[in-house]
């Protein structure tokens, strides 16, 4: 059997990301009148979380409902992933019952291995070094509010992890002009940054990277794992917050992101976070249902 796996937003070509977008604006209008699809009857997603998540887990259970299918939550504090039994019997055992599977982890290679033994579609729902149903979401908000990303400019602004990674990843699939404004130390990694040299640039200036930009995202500085590094990224970061003077140099028609939670007056001021004349970032909250129903039809679709 032939399966599609969603490890990293690259998995897709630019075209099949186009279609997941368009179907998730089409999906988000169905459900707003009240017309509901029902392709995953009897269908099951397992959901491991290795990490907290608000957002992921409560778009993931609702829109299997939501298509007719059902969700499973599988926390490794009560089963046996989290008192060591192997990635790979996990895999085979857990695919072998279930239609897909979604998996927020640490390690990458724990979503690569799984992939490696599973039946079934595998989808990364955060890790790491990716989040990549972020961006879909991401995409389709920036689609909603200002159309095609092509050619635009986006500035990330802060640390370079996961969502960082998945955004350079973005500007290839897009084929936008990506900035990212981090302390030194604190930049993406070297090969995901070489693979889109030809469109990516890192700045240690947050004005230079948002000058002129046409979409400008942030995230915590310290992500989930690094709870240890607070203070000191803390101090690092102090001059990275986004606020409005800084959204000030950007793009008259520039949106602000935030995949959220957010740290008010850490990262984001709490005037721009609640501005909606700059900020979708509700939207941006709610879109991961949309895109990840249209995700979990495209991968059941191209998968044999
Ligand atoms: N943005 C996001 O993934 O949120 P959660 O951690 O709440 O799932
Ligand atoms: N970078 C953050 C994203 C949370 C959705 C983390 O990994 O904790």
């Amino acid at each position: 059997m032939a399966v599609r796996h969603f490890l990293t937003l690259t998995d897709l070509s630019a075209q099949e990301l186009t279609q997941i977008i368009e179907r998730a604006i089409e999906l988000k209008k169905l459900r707003a009148q009240g017309i509901t699809t029902d392709l995953f009857r009897g269908k099951v997603l397992g959901m491991i979380f290795e990490k907290s998540s608000t957002r992921t887990r409560v778009s993931f259970e609702a829109g299997m409902a939501q298509m007719g299918g059902s969700a499973l939550f599988l926390s490794p504090r009560d089963t046996q992933l989290g008192r060591g039994e192997p990635i790979e019997d996990s895999a085979r055992v857990i695919s072998s019952m279930v239609d897909m599977v979604m998996i927020r982890t640490f390690g990458h290679q724990v979503l690569e291995r799984f992939a490696e033994y599973s039946k079934v579609p595998v989808i990364n729902a955060l890790s790491d070094s990716y989040h990549p149903c972020q961006l879909l979401a991401d995409i389709q908000t920036y689609v909603e509010h200002r159309g095609s990303p092509e050619g635009k400019v986006v500035a990330w602004v802060g640390d370079g992890n996961n969502m960082c990674h998945s955004y350079i990843n973005a500007a290839r699939l897009c084929n936008f002009e990506l900035r990212i404004a981090c302390p030194p130390g604190y930049e993406p990694d070297a090969d995901i940054l070489a693979a889109a040299a030809d469109r990516v640039t890192v700045v240690h200036d947050p004005v230079a990277a948002v000058t002129g930009a046409n979409w400008v995202a942030t995230d915590v500085w310290a992500s989930m794992g690094q709870e240890t590094e607070q203070q000191i990224r803390l101090k690092a970061f102090e001059n990275f917050l986004v606020d409005h003077e800084l959204m000030s140099h950007a793009n008259s028609n520039a949106v602000f992101m935030h995949c959220l939670p957010a740290h008010r007056g850490e990262e984001v001021s709490a005037e721009l976070l609640e501005d909606s004349n700059l900020s979708v970032v509700w939207d941006e909250a709610e879109n991961r249902l949309h895109a990840q129903k249209a995700l979990m039809e495209f991968l059941q679709g191209h998968s044999h």
